[in-house]
């Protein structure tokens, strides 16, 4: 009776604890998935005991550090980046989605990443994953994918020992390891067979989403490439705020739904990095000034990589140091009050209440204007208010806050990115 028992008043608790949030019973329709905060009631990845605001702040920024890096190494063509961790930060994704894999399918929440082809997930027996791994022996649609398999020339450093297509490669600040597999991965209740993934045998690091990352990149093994069919390689998200963390977004597949009014600018290729979404950053307005920033700064360059991308995975967006500097000093300007302080990586902080101008970013044949939400970082307490936004070594990185109540469109075959502004939470 005993070994009985606990199992059941674990269950009891659990359901009345899901009750209590109904949207945490995540059920997609149609073409459309819920987006969550990684920090939502409804993610298994928010941290046990609440970070203070500036413990939780300087994480981000940390983590954010360790991906700006990381994707500025892609444009310089360098393969790995050292990063210099001072101290031990536990990562995970910013924004998730339940994706069910195999056959009979298996939950994973795995995390939404626009700067990334491929999708992966741990699988049982993955030396370095988190607990949760996809059990690919209980799926009768599961493969590996063997050495001559044409989507094992597209992999990184595929090596062919046994008879299994191998490959690894960096993450963020970690090293992913597995073989290339395919099965059946349903996203809301569209199921796409033989969808080819990673699936992980040992991983080192900690940038690591505990369940795995869906890849929304444009690049050969990308989703989009794989479900041209099913949804043209369209999509579109809206992001809820990290403030309203009982709030879900959303990501929409495919053209259905989309957006009809709605301003556009160009996507453009970098030939280099094809999964990355690059545009064209040509102007930056603080208030209605137009910053005075140095053309190199923001001028796309396909031969090194340089520009501007739109990234889901970044927080704080970043503007290589001269058009940062120009962008902040602006800011202060307007703001006018003296005492300008600092908290980590952000440097232009305030501990008095501030009168702040909003930020356009000037792309060609759209503006967007961001209003207050998202350009400032308030302490729980309202004690402080930073700008949030901080320089970057060479690409310029429009991040996940500065996207956040917007539907932003990601319209490959037409090649141009919408943007406007959606309240999802
Ligand atoms: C979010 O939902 C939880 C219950 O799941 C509740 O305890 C909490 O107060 C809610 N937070 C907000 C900001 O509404
Ligand atoms: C990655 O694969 C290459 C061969 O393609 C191998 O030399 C290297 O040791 C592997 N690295 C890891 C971390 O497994
Ligand atoms: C992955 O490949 C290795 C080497 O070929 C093999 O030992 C292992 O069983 C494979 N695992 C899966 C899940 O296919
Ligand atoms: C998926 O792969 C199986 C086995 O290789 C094959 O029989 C089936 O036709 C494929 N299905 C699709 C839709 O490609
Ligand atoms: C500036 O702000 C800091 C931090 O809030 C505070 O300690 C300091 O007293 C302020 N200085 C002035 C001159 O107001
Ligand atoms: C964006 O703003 C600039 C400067 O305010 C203006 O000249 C330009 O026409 C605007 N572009 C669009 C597409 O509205």
């Amino acid at each position: 009776m005993k070994t009985h028992f606990f199992p059941l008043v674990f269950l009891l608790i659990f359901s009345l604890a899901q009750g209590l949030n109904p949207k945490c019973d995540i059920q997609d329709h149609g073409s459309n998935l819920q987006v969550f905060h990684v920090y939502s009631p409804c993610s298994p990845f928010k941290p046990s005991k609440p970070l203070s605001w500036e413990e939780d702040v300087l994480q981000t920024l940390a983590k954010d550090q360790a991906r700006v890096q990381f994707l500025s190494s892609l444009v310089a063509k360098k393969s790995v980046v050292p990063i210099a961790s001072g101290r031990q930060i536990v990562q995970s994704p910013t924004y998730i989605v339940k994706a069910n894999i195999g056959t009979p399918p298996q939950p994973m929440l795995m995390a939404m990443d626009t700067s990334s082809d491929a999708a992966w997930v741990p699988c049982t027996g993955c030396i370095g994953c988190s607990s949760t791994a996809f059990d690919f022996a209980k799926s009768t649609t599961f493969k590996t994918l063997g050495c001559q398999a044409a989507q094992c020339k597209q992999v990184p450093n595929p090596t062919c020992g046994g008879s299994a297509c191998e490959f690894n490669m960096t993450y963020g600040g970690s090293t992913i390891a597995g073989n290339l597999s395919q099965d059946t991965i349903t996203l809301a209740t569209d199921p796409i067979p033989n969808y080819t993934f990673g699936c992980l045998q040992k991983t080192a690091g900690s940038s690591v989403p505990p369940q795995g990352v869906l890849g929304l990149g444009r690049g050969p093994l990308s989703l989009l490439s794989q479900s041209q069919n099913l949804y043209q390689s369209t999509f579109s998200y809206c992001l809820p705020s990290i403030r309203s963390p009982n709030f879900s977004g959303s990501l929409r597949l495919g053209p259905s739904g989309q957006p009809v009014r709605i301003k556009y600018t160009p996507l453009l290729k970098n030939p280099r990095r094809p999964s990355l979404y690059y545009v064209n950053l040509i102007g930056i307005r603080v208030g209605r000034r137009i910053v005075d920033i140095p053309p190199s700064a923001i001028a796309f360059n396909p031969s090194t990589g340089a520009g501007t991308i739109i990234d889901s995975g970044t927080v704080f967006t970043r503007l290589v140091e001269p058009a940062y500097v120009a962008v902040r000093d602006a800011f202060r300007r307007r703001v006018r009050v003296a005492n300008v302080t600092s908290l980590g990586g952000f440097d232009t902080c305030y501990s008095v209440p501030i009168n702040a101008p909003t930020i356009t970013f000037m792309f060609s044949g759209m503006n967007v204007t961001l209003p207050q939400e998202n350009l400032l970082l308030h302490s729980t307490a309202g004690s402080i208010t930073c700008l949030a936004m901080a320089s970057a070594p060479a690409l310029n990185v429009i991040a996940n806050m500065q996207q956040q109540n917007h539907r932003v469109v990601f319209d490959v075959p037409n090649s141009r990115m919408g943007v406007a502004r959606e309240r999802c939470s």
